[in-house]
This record gives structure tokens, sequence and C-alpha cells, in this order.
């Protein structure tokens, strides 16, 4: 297994919750040298310094000031978020025999691939302090769920098309009768406080299972989460190694795209442009803010759909990814994706400046496909953009799998998409240093 994969793996396996994710992702950062910023501070920002900042704990942007006066930013975002199933406030479901935790749906995941495997609990607890609530993140590293299958003798149909109900057959079970109100204490347990100094929590499910490397030549890779922590990881590992002298550089990796991103921290904020003008009002450019997002570029990763081996039908006939083939960049004529001539020719630059393979998506003309990040930000802060990610399968199934040679030709690229300087001619011609 090549080291990518390995810290890709370890990355993921860390990332159990977009909160373990923006924990993970801190870590990496602070080892690389970059300083923590808290939004609700002032902020002393120094040219040539790197620095972070998160909103609530699930979404970060990471960024690294140039030692010159920028031109503008160079932006690579992505999600921390996955479908996955929340634990109700009263979690418990109890009957005579069993106690199962009440979830809901958060996301739209492939219901069959959470039964009959391992899943565990992770997520935040807040706890009572003398002056208000503090947070702690917690996880239970052991197995402590399953969903079980109803038997095929009794569920003839689960076969040919069974609609599952959330309310009814996705209830993870939890113990038997004599596990009643074990719960809450485990909890409070795991966060290391009494049962009645937990004031709230966010708790989700996670699929036990750690990531893979398999196939005829090892060339596949499954794991939970790849959409889209393979492109959040990567973005990170770009950024850690980019030192750019013209433009500012920034990975964000932004929460609650799975339920439209219309959150505090989700796309669909005023968080990156907030960051943004925060980091231009610092270099002493808030005036010139326009013109630096008028030489800025951006890149929308979000991971995208290979052919599949027993479906080919659902690709387009002149669309279809491979997996190691490189970068997919996406294309939708009603913009869902925002790749247009000019992004995409920007980007196909960098991808030959790093030496990268790419190919291109669009969805099958009578299917309407996903959506993602980019479009979005787009009407909170306007810049070219390109949507891009890598190519895999299964996206929204508890374990998808994806190329084991894609996660290092992203990160090459995003790299070069760090280094570059765009400027604009305003003929629409542009410079790309
Ligand atoms: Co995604």
């Amino acid at each position: 297994m090549n080291q990518t994969i390995k810290d890709l793996f370890s990355f993921i396996q860390a990332a159990k919750t977009p909160f373990h994710a923006v924990a993970e992702a801190k870590k990496l950062l602070l080892e690389a040298g970059f300083a923590a910023l808290n939004e609700a501070d002032e902020w002393n920002l120094l040219p040539g310094h790197a620095y972070f900042t998160d909103r609530n704990g699930s979404a970060l942007i990471a960024f690294r000031l140039p030692e010159n006066e920028p031109d503008g930013f160079q932006i690579v975002a992505s999600h921390s978020d996955s479908p996955s199933f929340k634990i109700k406030e009263n979690a418990e479901l109890a009957s005579d025999v069993y106690v199962r935790l009440n979830v809901e749906p958060y996301g739209g995941m492939i219901c069959s691939s959470w039964f009959d495997r391992p899943l565990s609990v992770a997520g935040r607890v807040l706890v009572k302090t003398e002056t208000g609530v503090e947070t702690r993140l917690i996880s239970f590293d052991k197995d402590l769920l399953m969903i079980p299958n109803v038997a095929i003798h009794m569920n003839r149909s689960v076969n040919s098309g069974y609609a599952y109900n959330m309310a009814v057959d996705m209830m993870p079970l939890f113990g038997d009768g004599n596990a009643k109100g074990a719960f809450k204490k485990l909890v409070a347990e795991e966060a290391g406080c009494a049962a009645d100094d937990i004031l709230g929590n966010d708790l989700f499910l996670y699929n036990r299972m750690p990531g893979t490397e398999w196939g005829e030549a090892n060339e596949f890779i499954s794991a939970p989460r790849l959409d889209d922590l393979e492109c959040a990881f990567s973005s990170l590992s770009a950024l850690i190694s980019a030192d750019n002298p013209r433009s500012v550089a920034v990975a964000a990796i932004l929460d609650n795209e799975e339920v439209g991103s219309g959150t505090k921290q989700g796309a669909d904020s005023d968080f990156l442009p907030s960051v943004l003008h925060r980091v231009a009002a610092a270099l002493g450019k808030e005036a010139d803010f326009t013109r630096m997002t008028a030489n800025s570029f951006m890149v929308s990763a979000d991971n995208a759909h290979a052919v599949h081996p027993n479906h080919p039908e659902y690709a387009d006939p002149t669309h279809r990814p491979a997996m190691n083939g490189g970068i997919v960049i996406k294309f939708n004529a009603n913009q869902k994706y925002t790749t247009d001539g000019v992004s995409n020719a920007l980007f196909e630059i960098l991808c030959k400046r790093a030496c990268v393979p790419y190919q291109f998506f669009a969805n099958r003309s009578d299917l309407p496909g996903g959506s993602t990040l980019g479009n979005i930000s787009n009407t909170h802060v306007s810049m070219n953009t390109v949507d891009i990610g890598l190519p895999q399968l299964a996206m929204h199934s508890a374990y998808e799998t994806a190329g084991a040679k894609d996660p290092d030709f992203l990160i090459a690229a995003l790299k070069e998409v760090f280094l570059a300087s765009v400027k604009a001619k305003g003929n629409g011609s542009y410079t790309l240093l």
C-alpha cells in the first residue's frame, strides 16, 4: 500500500463524523506549522504564514498567505459530511427483549449497505461547566450496534426491490432487555462526565469497517466516506506542501453538503466569504476585494461517478470515467456543476503542469444527476470555478470504492492549483502564472 493510501485511510478512520474530520484536519495542519484562529477573536495575520479556523467544529478553512501582495485567491472546496444516521434526543427504543436506538437519516444513503455490519457511535457532546458549556468529541471504539436484516423466509421480496421504511427498518439494535437506560450512561462515561451534565449532543452512526486495498493488482480501494473525505484529505495534503508567492491558497472543508449546504457552516453561508474578507483586510487589500476575486480560481472538489461494471448503461455514451483514469472534470448544462469553458481550460492547464491524467463527466441527458457545493458557494463569493472529483463506485453506500492511483493524481493537481495565480485580462483571456 503506498503512503498516500495509508495516510488517506488513517484520515478516514479518524474522521468518523464532520466534527472528527475537522479535528483530524487541525491535527495535520498544526503538525505542518499552521496556526489556529478563532472566528470570535481579532486576527493578526502575517504575510508568509499559514492559518486555519473552523466554524461549529465541523467546517474548516485553512489558508496560506503569500510573502508578497496577493493577486487573488486559489481555493479548493470540499465537504466534511457523509450520509449517516443521527441519533435522536430520546435515544432508546425499548421493548421486553431489545433496546434499539431511535435514529433518523442524515442525507441520502443507500440503506441496504448499512445492514448486517458492525456499527458504532461518534459525535460531540455538550457538557455543563461552571460558566457555560464545553464541547467534547466522543467515539466508541468498539462494535456497538447492528441493523439486522429480516430473514429471507419472512421477507421474500427483499431481492426484488424492497422499500426500506426509515422509521421501521433502519433502527440499530443496541442491547437486550437489560440494556434499558444504558445508552446515556455509556455516552457520559465516554465523555468523562456525569449523565446529568450532558446538555446536548450530535451523535451519528458510523461504519466500523476500515479501508482496504483490493483487486488483481490492488488497483482499487474501498472505505467508508470516500465521498468526500478523499477530496478533503487531498486538498489538505496539497495545501501543506504548496507555497504560493503571489496568491492566497485556501482549502475549505465545508459541512452539510449532503443536506443542501444551507447551514451556518455550509457552502450556503457567509463562512467562506467572511474568511476571505478578513484575509484581504489583514493584508490591506479590503478595498481591492472584488479585484482579488476577479483574479481568483476555485476548485469545487467532490467525488464523481465512475462507469459501473454491471450497469454501464447509466453512464453517458461519451462520458465514461474510469477509476485510476485520473481527475474527473464535471459538466452540467444547467450549472449544477460550475464548470464552463473558461474554468475547464484553466484546470486542464494545471493538470498538464502536474502531469496527471483527467477525464470528463456529464450525466446521461435523461438522468438528472446530483449536485454539489461549487454553484452554491458562488452565490456568496463568485469567481471562476471548476467542478471536479475522483471517480468512484457506490456513492453514498456505507462502503464506497475508488481507484488506488487517483488520490496521488488529485494531490499533484491541487498542488498546482495552490501554486498558480490567475489574472483576468477582461477580454476573455487569462494569464496563468
Ligand atoms: Co459529495
